[in-house]
């Protein structure tokens, strides 16, 4: 326990119950450079390196020898090898140095020094170096849709709202193996309701991953885990060979695949050979390129709290991030395993990838390890985007819109659940399904008779197909029509280029219209369909004014959360209402009455507005403060000014007018001040310009105060509450309330004496 107060405070925040250690090398505890990490090197005998990174051909594993035969391009290995990794880094973040040129020549690199290189940059430059390196120019996003009660019509309606927000890939997975193939077809049929489509995913074990995908199921895969030992290749039960058996009988059905690896999943399996985490990740990578793949998922993925409690750690999960695109990999980086306690953390690391945008910002599935970023944080999100000008792949979505969607994607399963026999779901399910929380707003389903029927389900051979017939039999139509068409898009192979969403005709329109990207009418298909890729929309970022832009649809949508309302409407002048609570009877003269307080009010005061900045109505404020004033046995005379709208001027020129000298300044919005004859127009007795702070008590204290600095009594300040919330709740309001009492503002007319109109 500390001793200091404060130190005890801060060791109870969210950032303290993180884990961190130093460093420990021998058990590959550390980011970066461990001595057991070996020096860049490389040795070409007639077209087949014999030696790499300081280890002879005889001594290679598995993984090394994967790498030296498939993965190092030996047209340009002696060649880039030969190059100065400082010189090499610079490309990375020049932009002049087109990414083709970066690929070409980082292909011809080792492990060592792949890492070597981009152990040079910074996390800015790292960033800047993604910026220009990620395959895809238009960056996308991945939801994950689970549930903990696996319940198929809540992931149907979830998946449909996911598209809806503009996710393009949706992987699911299961607590209870089995569900799988409703799981499967529950988010098939969600992403393709509404504006649909996406592609989708249920991440299970590899070969019923695969037959799912087979039967047309789901339309891509990812989970494909690679390691940078040999053991722990063992102990996950592969090689890399195996790994690119099943990636290829993947891509022999067109179905997308994507590998898996990250930083720390080497020490967590106790096999890291003393090597540096980054350094491991490296050879994963590249027995990735080795393999065939398109991309990957990295970004450490679920070890993400393991390098993160280590120096560096999170500038070396943006490192891998960085490599996977420097080997023309499509990345999918991670962020969604729970990666802190601490909210400024999260999202700090979070804008790293984020800001210069990957081909996926998210992935990774959350069921088990809850998500760092999840449904409750949408709002969160799209708030970012729109404060940075940046597409994070989500569009704002308001609730009508999403019911909607929900209702028919809940709808389309049931008709499905229906036509195939499958267990009921009833219309109150559809009706919870729609409004949700969670699943235990759902009603519990019978799981014996549902597993069951899961089970059948694919031991009669049913597929996609089954679901696009009982669908189109049922008012599904368009669901179906679409389903239809990624199957027939897969057929064609064409989403197997790097870095593929499928998108739909419509919703297209705001990131690729805008920014031009060539669609070749190959790439559309008669349904609307069209897959965006490497391929037809590569990143040719090159420095200020080119690459990806938000164009002025995308912007706009982008900006419109729905949380924004019309400043126009605070405070706007409604007919018949706020006017009228004083009469004007001619311009006000200096009084000689010692006895009096003048409390001048601001031009809108009464008039064109009607309360304060909280509320409270113009007549009670002035109410408050005359009965203070009067309390202390003074008199006050309400004048009106209107050549300012300064609270200080209005304060001051009040006291011009005032007998005892003293005044009460109030602008429309509350803001209040007691002022002297002799002060310096911003200069006072007492200012306070908290308004929401104060309550009609303050008010009267106030008036009380006035009186007695009249009376040349001793006064104590009026105490008011702090509230440190307080601008940042109203800033909005006050500017607004205090840009009409400024439009009032006449500034040759002099101060005006009033009389109430009403009884105050
Ligand atoms: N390295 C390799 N595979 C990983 N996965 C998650 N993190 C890593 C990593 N760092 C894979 C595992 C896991 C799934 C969610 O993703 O296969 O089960």
């Amino acid at each position: 326990m500390s001793t200091s107060k404060r130190f005890q405070s801060r060791s109870q925040r969210e950032i303290n119950q993180d884990s961190f250690i130093r460093e420990w090398p021998e058990t590959g505890l550390i980011l970066f450079n461990s001595p057991g990490d070996p020096k860049p090197q490389i040795k070409l005998d007639q077209g087949r390196i014999t030696e790499l990174d300081g280890k002879a051909e005889a001594e290679f594993d598995l993984i090394d020898r994967f790498i030296a035969r498939y993965a190092v391009d030996l047209s340009v290995a002696a060649e880039s090898m030969a190059m100065d990794s400082l010189s090499l880094a610079r490309m990375l973040v020049d932009f002049q140095v087109p990414r083709e040129r970066v690929v070409r020549i980082i292909g011809g690199l080792t492990p060592a020094k792949i890492m070597e290189v981009v152990n040079c940059l910074n996390v800015v430059e790292m960033m800047m170096a993604l910026q220009k390196m990620r395959a895809r120019k238009t960056p996308s996003n991945q939801a994950h849709v689970t549930n903990k009660k696996e319940n198929p019509v809540l992931l149907a309606a979830d998946a449909a709202e996911a598209v809806e927000r503009g996710f393009s890939e949706l992987e699911t997975t299961v607590g209870v193996a089995r569900y799988a193939p409703f799981n499967a077809m529950a988010v098939l049929i969600g992403s393709q309701t509404g504006r649909g489509t996406a592609l989708t995913q249920c991440a299970v074990e590899e070969a019923l991953s695969l037959r799912l995908a087979w039967l047309g199921l789901t339309t891509y895969a990812e989970t494909l885990s690679v390691y940078g030992t040999e053991q722990a290749f063992h102990d996950g039960d592969d090689t890399p060979w195996s790994k690119a058996f099943l990636a290829s009988a993947y891509a022999s059905r067109g179905i997308k695949v994507r590998f898996t690896s990250g930083t720390g999943s080497e020490a967590l399996m106790g096999h890291a050979e003393g090597k540096s985490m980054l350094y491991l990740e490296t050879r994963c990578l590249m027995a990735i390129k080795g393999a065939g793949s398109q991309g990957v998922q990295n970004g450490s993925i679920s070890c993400i709290a393991l390098p993160e409690s280590l120096p560096g750690g999170v500038r070396g999960v943006l490192a891998e991030n960085l490599i996977a695109a420097l080997l023309d990999l499509e990345v999918a980086s991670g962020n969604d395993a729970m990666a802190s306690h601490s909210q400024i953390r999260k999202a700090s690391k979070l804008m790293l990838q984020f800001l210069p945008g990957t081909d996926f910002i998210f992935s990774e599935d959350n069921l088990f390890g809850g998500g760092n970023f999840d449904s409750e944080d949408l709002d969160d999100y799209t708030v970012l985007q729109r404060d940075m000008q940046v597409d994070g792949g989500v569009r704002p979505a308001r609730e009508d819109q999403v019911l909607a969607v929900r209702r028919r994607a809940a709808q389309a399963i049931q008709a499905v659940f229906a036509e195939l026999g499958l267990p009921a779901i009833t219309d109150q399910e559809v009706e919870a399904a729609v409004i949700a929380h969670s699943s235990s707003d759902m009603p519990d389903r019978n799981v014996v008779a549902d597993l069951e029927a899961a089970e059948n389900f694919l031991r009669q051979g049913r597929n996609g197909l089954d679901v696009i017939r009982a669908l189109a039999r049922h008012g599904f139509q368009d669901v179906a029509g679409k389903i239809l068409e990624i199957q027939k898009l897969r057929v064609s192979g064409d989403y197997l280029q790097t870095s593929a969403i499928v998108l739909a005709g419509s919703s297209l329109s705001s990131s690729l219209k805008d920014s031009g990207s060539p669609m070749s009418p190959a790439n559309r298909t008669a349904g609307g369909l069209r897959v965006l890729s490497a391929i037809n929309d590569p990143n040719d970022y090159q420095g200020p004014g080119t690459g990806y832009h938000l164009g002025p649809a995308r912007w706009q949508e982008i900006a419109d959360i729905p949380q924004a309302t019309d400043p126009r409407k605070i405070g706007a002048v409604v007919p018949g209402k706020g006017q009228g609570l004083f009469q004007e009877t001619g311009e006000a003269k200096t009084s000689e009455d010692a006895q009096e307080i003048v409390i001048a009010v601001g031009p809108a005061f009464g008039s064109r507005l009607d309360s304060t900045l909280l509320g409270l109505p113009h007549r009670e404020v002035l109410q408050a403060l005359m009965e203070g004033v009067q309390e202390e046995g003074m008199k006050a005379r309400v004048v009106k000014i209107y050549s300012t709208s300064d609270c200080g001027f209005i304060g001051h020129a009040g006291a011009q007018l005032s007998g005892s000298g003293i005044s009460i300044g109030i602008q429309s919005k509350g803001t209040t001040v007691i002022h002297r004859r002799d002060l310096q127009p911003l200069n006072n007795l007492e200012l306070f310009p908290q308004a929401p702070n104060l309550t009609l008590k303050s008010y009267q204290v106030i008036g009380r105060n006035a009186a007695k600095y009249a009376k040349g009594e001793p006064v104590l300040p009026v105490p008011v509450q702090i509230d440190n919330m307080a601008r940042l709740k109203h800033i909005v309001k006050t500017t607004i309330l205090h840009l009409r009492e400024t439009e009032l503002v006449i500034k040759e007319k002099g101060p005006q004496e009033v009389v109430l109109g009403r009884k105050i």
